[in-house]
């Protein structure tokens, strides 16, 4: 039997349920994946809550997980039964044993990155690779801001841009978590909780101010981190963990300075497979020459997702979370 997290409603953590449904069979070009880790990430909230719509209810919630091909479908040439794999896309449904996803969707493991490590950093590191490498491809000597500088996309932020060559401006909710940022590679960490971080941002620019902001947060940071930016600097907004951002008017962009807005998803920057093994490759390059070190810093069993979630709400997690089934 197959047991899986669903939700029946949106709702807080308690709406998730534990759950025995049927063990799929792969269909024309999937593969039958049995999970060995599951990765836990924001967005997996946003599908409990409803910010995000699943396609339908109830629903297996999740969309990150790593471990073995039991059987492929018709079709099935990139993986075979018995290949390591680990993929970070849509469609929900990796809070679950067992799961089929169409096998495009996958990349093999290589030997020496662990199923644990797989499912801590696929969402989050190619989430990263897109962002510093392509969305605004950050060079040596700039200086960055990346909100949420101690959670999971953050650590894995800290430490790929300082292998860019890039001075990295933090913030932080804590002072532990400034410590732990600041041991990954974040040059300025900013516990935003008590300090400016946008009056810090001018200071340690020297009022220079910044090419690109990379903000996670939402809401709470949004305008405020548009005044971080210098002329012609780019404002990435790419999550929402204080809320989402309220419709904007455009004309803020030109009197800040002729600035640029992007909203970007990691769906659209691995639609095609080559993006998507590019991606998941330069991610295992940046893991194995150990210029990124994943950390796995929460465990939590499968069933006790409900849990996991409490705590990442709550901001009491700091870089990566496995849910183990
Ligand atoms: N667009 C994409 O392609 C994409 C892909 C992956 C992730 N994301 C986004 O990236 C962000 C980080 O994801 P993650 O999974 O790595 O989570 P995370 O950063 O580990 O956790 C969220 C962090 O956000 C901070 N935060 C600030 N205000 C908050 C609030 N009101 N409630 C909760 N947390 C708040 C907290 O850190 P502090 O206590 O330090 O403030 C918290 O630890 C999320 O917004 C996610 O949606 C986007």
């Amino acid at each position: 039997m197959n047991h899986a997290i669903r939700i029946h409603e949106h709702g807080g953590p308690e709406a998730m349920k534990w759950e025995e449904i049927p063990t799929p069979s792969p269909g024309p070009g999937e593969a039958l994946v049995r999970h060995a880790a599951i990765g836990l990430n924001y967005i997996d909230v946003y599908f409990r809550t409803g910010l995000y719509k699943p396609p339908s209810l109830p629903c297996v919630i999740g969309m990150e997980g790593a471990g073995t091909v039991e059987a492929v479908g018709e079709g099935v040439t990139v993986v075979r039964p018995g290949d390591r794999v680990a993929y970070a896309t849509a469609p929900i449904g990796a809070y679950a044993e067992v799961r089929t996803i169409k096998a495009d969707r996958l990349v093999k493991l290589p030997d020496d990155i662990s199923f644990e490590v797989a499912a801590a950093m696929m969402l989050q590191g190619m989430t990263v690779e897109y962002l510093l490498r392509r969305t605004f491809p950050v060079k040596p000597g700039q200086t960055i801001l990346v909100h949420a500088a101690a959670g999971g996309v953050g650590l894995i932020m800290c430490q790929w841009a300082k292998h860019l060559g890039a001075t990295v401006i933090g913030t932080v909710g804590s002072d532990a978590k400034a410590e732990l940022a600041r041991a990954h590679g974040c040059d300025h960490p900013i516990v935003y909780t008590r300090e400016d971080f946008q009056a810090r941002v001018k200071e340690i620019t020297g009022g220079k101010m910044l090419p690109v902001v990379y903000d996670s947060v939402g809401r709470e940071t949004f305008m405020k981190s548009l005044d971080c930016l210098a002329p012609l600097g780019m404002m990435v907004v790419f999550g929402n963990a204080s809320g989402a951002v309220p419709p904007f008017d455009v004309g803020i962009l030109a009197a800040k300075g002729s600035l640029f807005l992007t909203r970007p998803t990691l769906a659209t920057y691995t639609a095609k497979r080559e993006d998507l093994v590019a991606s998941a490759e330069a991610l295992f390059e940046v893991v194995r020459k150990g210029a990124v070190k994943i950390e796995v810093n929460q465990r939590f069993p499968l069933r006790d997702a409900a849990e996991a979630h409490r705590a990442l709400e709550a901001r009491r997690t700091t870089g990566s979370t496995v849910l183990l089934p």
